[in-house]
């Protein structure tokens, strides 16, 4: 069968990622910042058995993803999901406040920078050759709407924006660069998430379910495209 590989697998949209392609019979492996804590992850685990790896990963911590990379260096890895992600310490609608015009909160900028952005780029790098291995050989970017400039319609989330924003140019980047993998920016909806908030328009589970259906028609001819969870392209 063949494997997945998620950052953020914990809680939202990465852990139900897991558990829907753990359904399909896929190898996973999960990553997560404590596992120790993941008591959702950890049930899966035990229903899936050896088919089902946790790993512990601060996706801000390069040497761990170094040492993650090695670990798994002969394990093709179909598909990729940089999917953890952070709008700061809060979720939506505190997350708003502290990323406005006339106030910003810079501290929290760049930590939100490192999260969505450097990491996401510095696992690419090192997992490259995996997903390269692999039959799929799928990488997807978890972007979001509000990363797109030309749907930038009613301002404010200027941190998480920027970090979407510059999210998407580096996928088209690597589309470029790496023509053995199919690379996709993806924005999933506006799910109620943590991140997302309890106002926000759709299940993660629904998401996810129409994500996965999207990704097994994906091919090497949608490599640097901005797609949203059903197939369609995201305006830039
Ligand atoms: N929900 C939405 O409406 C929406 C819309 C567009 C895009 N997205 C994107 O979708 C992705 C998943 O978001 P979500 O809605 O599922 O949010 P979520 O429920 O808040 O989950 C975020 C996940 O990312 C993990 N994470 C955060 N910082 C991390 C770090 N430094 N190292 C490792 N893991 C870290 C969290 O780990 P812990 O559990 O350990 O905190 C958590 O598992 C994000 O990239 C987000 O930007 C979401």
């Amino acid at each position: 069968m063949p494997t997945v590989f998620v950052t953020g697998a914990n809680r939202g949209l990465g852990y139900e990622h897991v558990k829907q392609y753990a359904h399909k019979g896929w190898k996973i492996i999960a990553c997560a910042r404590e596992p120790e804590k993941a008591n959702k992850l950890q049930e899966l685990c035990g229903e899936y058995g050896d088919n089902f790896i946790i790993e512990q990963l601060d996706v801000v911590n390069h040497s761990d993803i170094d040492k993650l990379s090695r670990k798994f260096k002969n394990t093709p890895i179909d598909i990729l999901i940089n999917n953890a992600g952070t709008s700061g310490p809060l979720g939506m609608p505190g997350a708003m406040a502290y990323q406005t015009i006339d106030n910003m909160d810079y501290e929290i900028w760049r930590n939100i920078l490192e999260v969505n952005l450097l990491s996401p780029f510095k696992v690419a790098t090192a997992f490259h050759n995996h997903i390269a291995q692999s039959e799929k050989k799928l990488l997807v970017m978890m972007s979001s709407d509000l990363g797109s400039v030309e749907q930038n319609t009613f301002g404010g989330f200027y941190s998480y924006r920027a970090s979407k924003a510059a999210l998407n140019i580096i996928s088209k980047g690597m589309s470029v660069d790496w023509k053995d993998l199919s690379v996709i920016a993806l924005a999933p909806g506006w799910c109620k998430t943590y991140l997302g908030g309890k106002e926000a328009e759709i299940q993660p589970d629904e998401s996810v379910e129409k994500q996965q259906d999207m990704f097994e028609k994906i091919t090497s001819k949608n490599s640097g495209m901005f797609l949203d969870r059903f197939g369609k392209e995201v305006s830039w």
